[in-house]
């Protein structure tokens, strides 16, 4: 591919996203470089990085299990870590699953499943507008349903005790940390993507007790954590009649947790 013709400003481009703390300044700048078609747009999106908006929302996209994912503004960026919740949701997912990625934001975790399990019913769901539109552009050309609403309320009841498999990467920031969260999820991710309750479970709490209703006997829930909070989860996750396992990868920083209905 030819250079941008942009590229003659990438030293200078490199410094300034190094002097406001980006850790992968130059990375940053070949993408910022690469999302410009001229000098004023490379201009603007600088400013607003520098400014300290996300990447992924200036760019309209992150990379996600090695999938591009579209990102729309104040939607929550897909991270890193939640590799290891979708690698253990495919792991117990059995032949041919039914499967929902509740509280989907962008829908990352259904797109990757998509592609990996051969799903026999696939959908998504979110109680935030902006997270509904966002993930049904990602979803919509796959023929995968996005429903809006809370938790479980908006899926067609048909599928009530019929799930294998559902996927949550539910909020779990306990209220009082969200404030000392990073400045870009606190000012440009909404709040109901991070803010978990007193003790960081509440919406994950509902998930459980939902999960026992809707999944499949044998069927599995799919959740991430941080490290701290598994041993209570796993305590709600057995209140609610489910089967919890702990997976955690140290590399990726990240905890998941399964949870299988009995059979
Ligand atoms: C931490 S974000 C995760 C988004 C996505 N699963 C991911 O990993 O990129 C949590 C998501 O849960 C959604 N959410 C919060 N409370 C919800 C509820 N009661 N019902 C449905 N979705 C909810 C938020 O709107 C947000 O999109």
């Amino acid at each position: 591919m030819a250079p941008s013709p942009l590229s003659s400003d990438r030293p200078a481009l490199v410094a300034r996203l190094r002097a406001a703390g980006c850790v992968y300044a130059e990375d940053e700048a070949d993408l910022l470089i690469a999302a410009a078609d001229t000098a004023e747009a490379l201009a603007w999106l600088a400013d607003r990085r520098v400014a300290g908006l996300p990447l992924e929302h200036l760019l309209g996209w992150a990379e996600f299990c090695g999938l591009r994912v579209a990102v729309d503004s104040g939607v929550f960026v897909p991270r890193g870590r939640t590799a290891l919740l979708v690698s253990a949701a495919a792991a117990v997912a059995g032949p041919a699953p039914a499967v929902l990625d509740l509280c989907c934001g962008s829908g990352a975790a259904a797109l990757v499943l998509h592609g990996r399990l051969a799903p026999r019913w696939l959908a998504a769901a979110d109680i935030d507008p902006a997270a509904v539109a966002c993930a049904r552009r990602n979803l919509a050309p796959l023929g995968v349903p996005v429903y809006q609403g809370d938790l479980f309320g908006p899926i067609p009841t048909e599928w009530r005790g019929r799930l294998d498999l559902v996927v949550a990467n539910a909020p779990y920031v306990p209220s009082g940390a969200v404030a000392i969260l990073p400045t870009e999820a606190r000012l440009h991710e909404a709040p109901v993507a991070l803010d978990g309750g007193v003790d960081g479970l509440a919406v994950l709490r509902r998930v459980a007790a939902g999960a026992a209703e809707w999944l499949a006997p044998g069927g599995h829930l799919a959740v991430e954590i941080s490290a701290g909070q598994a041993e209570a989860l796993c305590g709600l996750l057995t209140e609610a009649g489910l089967v919890p396992r702990v997976v955690h990868d140290d590399d990726l920083d990240a905890t998941a947790v399964t949870a299988r209905r009995p059979a």
